[in-house]
């Protein structure tokens, strides 16, 4: 007798085999019980014929509720019919725990009901197929950037100071003073990056968003690469390479996971290079044209993003934003210094930014200069500040977010769905 997952069980045909799992589904007629259980890793038809099995034991299956834990065991028959192509003629059942009444039925409900159940939520099919995308698109990026040469360093959660603006900061207590949820490990990352040359980290990282939006979570996670001697050009051809890696290796491995979602895979198959480019001002000039009261100086909001992405049928990166839209530490234009050498990448289908970056500024008095407007205190980033005196070099670098990119690529309607336990303005719980 051998322990199988149900992923693997085609490769038992006719051999006794134990399957662990939960019950999904019980369907009895007089003498056979059909019970559909899951793994994890897939799902199982199990048929109890009366005469296989002893009577208290084709009792106890009969009574089976929903998510009661069980160890079964038999012989696996190939079956066209089954769910998989296989099932199982149980030759024995013993059951770990008998489940309370499960509280999602197959039935319809309400996102809050299932967002106050995601504890129990995972286990249905349609997350388990998301968080598989998910860990999928985390390894591909992993693979693209050690492909590459880029080594992945950890930067801390807690720091002393902003990255992304001061107005989305998590504030902590830390001993005699205050702490912050780090926003973005790029600060650190740039010294890490005159250290190592190529790096990336990949963390969680933390915005108090007051904005309840389909994109925006509290707490979610982000890749950012960051190499020195990096111009904009090298940063744009690295992001765009990324997503079509990423793209094509949920193609290749998580089709099926895909499918479970109904998502339209000529859609993904067209995310191809080279994406569209268009600079800040061509993009606002298609927005008003679109009737947008898209004003030159400011960040395209969620609407914009939705209608420039909509356009193209790939995703598509805008470049050189104005300066007073963006991050203190962006390398302005040398040409034209009102905008800066970032881009950001829209992506297909109105899902809006899933990557935002570009050259930082290397130079260290306009630096100190950038830091001054934006009212940041000097002494909190003289470290910073050290690493244009001492070797400094133009550099580049990305943030891409986990959760918008999945939230792309399986078509979901919110980015709650993205992560096992998603932090909203108004949701900590469970
Ligand atoms: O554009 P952002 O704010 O860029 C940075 O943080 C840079 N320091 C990155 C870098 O250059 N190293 O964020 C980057 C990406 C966004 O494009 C988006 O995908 C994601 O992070 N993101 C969020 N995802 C979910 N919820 C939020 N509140 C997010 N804010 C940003
Ligand atoms: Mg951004």
């Amino acid at each position: 007798m051998t322990i199988t997952t149900i992923d693997e069980i085609g490769r038992h045909v006719a051999a006794d085999v134990e399957v662990r799992g939960w019950v999904y589904n019980l369907r009895s007629s007089g003498a056979i019980h059909f019970l559909l259980l899951r793994d994890g890793t897939g799902i199982l038809q199990a048929v109890a014929a009366r005469q296989d099995l002893p009577a208290e034991v084709f009792e106890a299956i009969g009574a089976l509720t929903q998510e009661s834990s069980v160890i079964a065991g038999g012989i696996v028959r190939e079956d066209r019919r089954a769910p998989g192509g296989y099932e199982l003629g149980l030759r024995r059942l013993a059951v770990v725990q008998t489940a309370a009444p499960y509280p999602l039925t197959p039935k319809e409900h309400g996102v809050e009901f299932l967002m106050d159940h995601r504890h129990l939520w995972l286990r249905s099919s349609r997350p388990r197929a998301i968080m598989r995308v998910r860990a999928e698109v985390e390894r591909a990026i992993c693979d693209y950037l050690d492909e590459r040469g880029y080594v992945r360093m950890d930067t801390p959660i807690l720091t002393p100071s902003a990255c992304e603006g001061t107005s989305t900061l998590f504030e902590t207590p830390y001993f005699e003073r205050r702490a912050y949820l780090a926003q973005s490990g790029q600060l650190y990352n740039e010294a890490n990056a005159v250290a190592l040359g190529r790096v990336y980290c990949f963390g969680p990282t933390f915005r108090a968003e007051k904005s309840k939006t389909r994109r925006h979570l509290t707490e979610f996670w982000m890749v950012e690469p960051e190499a020195a001697f990096l111009d904009l050009e090298g940063c744009i051809q690295l992001a765009e390479g990324m997503v079509v890696f990423i793209v094509q290796r949920v193609l290749e491995r998580r089709r099926k996971d895909l499918e479970t979602l109904e998502r339209d895979i000529g859609a993904l198959e067209r995310v191809l290079p080279p994406f569209p480019r268009l600079t800040y001002d061509e993009a606002v000039a298609l927005l008003k044209a679109q009737g947008h009261p898209a004003e030159w100086g400011e960040d395209f909001g969620g609407d914009e993003e939705t209608a420039l992405g909509l356009r193209y049928d790939r995703p598509v990166f805008v470049h050189r934003y104005p300066t007073q839209c963006k991050a203190f530490y962006m390398q302005p234009a040398p040409d034209r210094p009102e905008v800066v050498l970032g881009a950001d990448l829209l992506a297909s289908e109105g899902y809006g930014e899933i990557i935002g970056g570009g050259q930082r500024i290397h130079d260290p008095d306009l630096l100190e200069q950038r830091l001054r407007e934006a009212r940041l205190p000097r002494e909190e980033y003289a470290w910073y500040l050290d690493l244009r005196r001492y070797g400094s070099v133009p550099h580049s670098g990305f943030g891409i977010g986990i959760e918008r990119t999945v939230a792309w690529i399986c078509h979901l309607d919110h980015v709650r769905e993205t992560i096992p336990f998603p932090r909203l303005i108004n949701r900590l719980y469970p």
